[in-house]
């Protein structure tokens, strides 16, 4: 099928690069000159694994190209994909700018029947904007569907996700466009939902909220851990354990960062104000996140006292581990406090210290933990790379200039780390 995809950001790109790869004609476009540059060149603007290889296999076949213009590409496509951004305006509502000049660059591109399908997320009645646009600017005879397919891709496994997701969701008005896009995903073989429109647009809103609470539930669950005595990792395994709840996204820590948990739920909050719905639990879930770095560094004050002049190490400030993304980061959130509370702040992390600088020069970046160690009165992690696990804590301990660890994502064993003659700090275990 020849599809385009508009927008090169996460979503965007990963859309298009899967695609291609699965054997589909792919053109991808974008506003950014200089970043459609970089994607001819066959460079990735974003960390992700495995995606720069599957462009350059792509490119390389000839089976993925990339545009500033995107009427002639939506012109010589039969699926168009909106994959824009949507970022919060300033009454919390997504502010839909870009998906309108998506909609109008495509209406210049209506040549024959196009499927416009919706994968930003967008509150529900999206869909019918952009039909209004597309009949509005495109030609008098435009034929076109306007359809939902919400994207649940997680950074750092998106490409996993793209191609294994656990569902599939299509909102359509008709059988003619969910007849096409069930085509285009058949080669993955996954549980598909075929729904309407409105009902796609509020499946993404409702799963990524109802993630977000499970998160702050664990939170304020370990929390309670503390004061009871109680440890979260057993009572977290023993509630997951229920088939019922399950397992995942209930490890409790610094809370949910990055670009969509804290910005879906305000919009899902902003949403529902507007139509009068209550939104008691969601403004709930998303103050008990708001709460977690300031609880953190409330601990650390109390175990260390003032940490004016104190050096403290940060583990970790991309978002979550395998990427380099710091939007929402909760380690950016801890750095801030930590330099308001006059200490001096030294950070590692695998691969977002580059993008990191730019953002808090006043920060010193390590080459190694062992680096990072040396000369701090604290280490807290706020990152829960998976390589943390795995450092030689004798030798940290060694290099630093009292052995205190405060882990904000529980990754380390507390008896191990006792034992070496660490003080450790750790968030709903006793
Ligand atoms: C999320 C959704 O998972 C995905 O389906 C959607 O398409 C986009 O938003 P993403 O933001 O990439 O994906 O990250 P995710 O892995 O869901 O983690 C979000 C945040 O929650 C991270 O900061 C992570 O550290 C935190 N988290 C996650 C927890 O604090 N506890 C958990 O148990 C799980």
């Amino acid at each position: 099928m020849n599809i385009c995809v508009i927008g090169m950001g996460y979503v965007g790109l990963v859309t298009a690069a899967v695609f291609a790869d699965l054997g589909n004609d792919v053109v991808g476009a974008d506003i950014d000159a200089a970043k459609i540059e970089l994607l001819c060149a066959g460079e990735c603007p974003i960390y992700e694994p495995g995606l720069q290889e599957m462009l350059c296999r792509n490119l390389e076949e000839r089976r993925i190209s990339f545009t500033t213009d995107t009427p002639a590409a939506v012109a010589a496509c039969e699926v168009i994909f909106i994959a824009v951004s949507t970022p919060p305006g300033p009454d919390g509502l997504p502010d839909l700018d870009q998906v309108r000049a998506a909609a109008r660059d495509i209406a210049r591109g209506l040549i024959g029947h196009k499927i416009v399908v919706n994968k930003s997320t967008v509150p529900v009645g999206t869909g019918d904007l952009v039909a209004r646009i597309l009949a509005e600017h495109g030609p008098a005879d435009a034929r076109f569907d306007v359809c939902s397919n919400p994207e649940f891709l997680r950074e750092g496994s998106a490409i996993e996700d793209t191609l294994m997701p656990d569902r599939i969701v299509i909102g359509v008005s008709n059988h003619r466009a969910a007849e096409r896009l069930l085509e285009l995903y058949s080669p993955l073989e996954r549980p598909t939902i075929i729904t309407d429109v409105a009902s796609a647009e509020m499946i993404k809103y409702a799963s990524n909220s109802f993630l977000a609470t499970k998160i702050s539930f664990i939170n304020v669950i370990a929390d309670i851990c503390e004061q009871v005595g109680a440890d979260v990792a057993a009572v977290a395994h023993g509630v997951g354990a229920d088939r019922r709840i399950g397992h995942e996204f209930l490890q409790p820590g610094l809370g949910y960062g990055g670009s969509c948990f804290p910005k879906d739920a305000e919009s899902l909050i902003a949403i529902a104000a507007a139509h009068g719905c209550d939104v008691a639990l969601l403004r709930a879930v998303q103050e008990v996140n708001r709460a977690r770095v300031r609880r953190f560094v409330e601990r650390m004050i109390q175990v260390m006292g003032s940490l004016r002049g104190k050096t403290i190490g940060v583990l970790g400030l991309s978002f979550k581990p395998n990427t380099d993304d710091l939007r929402g980061a909760k380690a950016i959130e801890l750095i801030r406090a930590l330099l308001d509370e006059g200490a001096s702040v030294k950070a590692f992390d695998p691969v977002a210290m580059k993008k990191c600088a730019a953002l808090l020069p006043q920060v010193q970046y390590a080459e190694s933990v062992y680096e990072l160690a040396r000369g701090c009165h604290a280490l807290a992690v706020a990152t829960e790379w998976n390589e943390f696990k795995l450092f030689n804590l004798a030798r940290i301990k060694d290099l630093m200039a009292e052995p205190v660890i405060f882990d904000g994502r529980n990754i380390l064993a507390p008896e191990k780390v006792r034992a070496l003659g660490f003080r450790y700090y750790s968030v709903g275990r006793p």
